[in-house]
């Protein structure tokens, strides 16, 4: 049930409920790892930096992302219905900020910052990512705004472990001690 009144204990009161403002705000306190989504369609090679990024199972291996239906990487997904997801290290933060549109970058080609292995004919994969799934587009459900990609994961390449970049509150941030193993 969805209530501006969650917690009785808030020492705040919460925003209207009928705002989206309430939902970024709740979803605000949600902290996670950050992926890039590749695809390449016609030789173009695309991507935008996406958070929805959750595993799907693991027999057979697949996982799912969700994406803006207006951007320019969502119709490029649903021609080419390919993609790699890479999940991004601590040093990968310009990255994620040039794949989220944060920074001006002209006319340059967005796959010139990083290490990427290119192909005419396969998405771009991230050469030091922490781990990177090259998947089939096996379906796309349509919502309103997003759509769900759920991709059959055919080649997995694990690289050396490093931090994870995490997103929460709003800002980039690296991971605190680790509390349980
Ligand atoms: C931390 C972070 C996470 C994001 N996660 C997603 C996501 O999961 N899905 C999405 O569609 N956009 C997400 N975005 C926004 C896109 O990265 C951004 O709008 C991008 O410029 C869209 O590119 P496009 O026009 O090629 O689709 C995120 C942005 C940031 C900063």
């Amino acid at each position: 049930m969805a209530s501006a009144h969650l917690d009785q204990n808030r020492q705040q009161p919460a925003p209207a409920a009928h705002s989206s403002t309430l939902f970024q705000q709740a979803m605000r306190q949600l902290t996670g790892g950050v992926t890039l989504v590749t695809t390449n369609h016609e030789g173009i090679n695309i991507g935008l930096t996406a958070t929805a990024v959750c595993s799907l199972s693991a027999a057979p291996p697949r996982l799912l992302t969700c994406v803006n239906a207006r951007g320019a990487t969502y119709r490029a997904l649903s021609a080419s219905r390919r993609m790699c997801v890479n999940i991004l290290a601590v040093d990968h933060c310009d990255l994620a900020r040039r794949f989220a549109g944060m920074t001006d970058r002209g006319d340059a080609d967005m796959f010139a910052m990083g290490d990427w292995s290119l192909s005419a004919d396969a998405p771009p994969r991230l050469v030091d990512a922490l781990a990177s799934f090259d998947c089939e587009i096996d379906m796309i459900m349509e919502t309103t705004s997003h759509g769900v990609v759920i991709g059959d994961i055919k080649e997995i390449v694990v690289g050396a472990g490093r931090p994870s970049l995490l997103y929460g509150n709003g800002q980039f941030q690296i991971p605190n001690d680790i509390v349980a193993g």
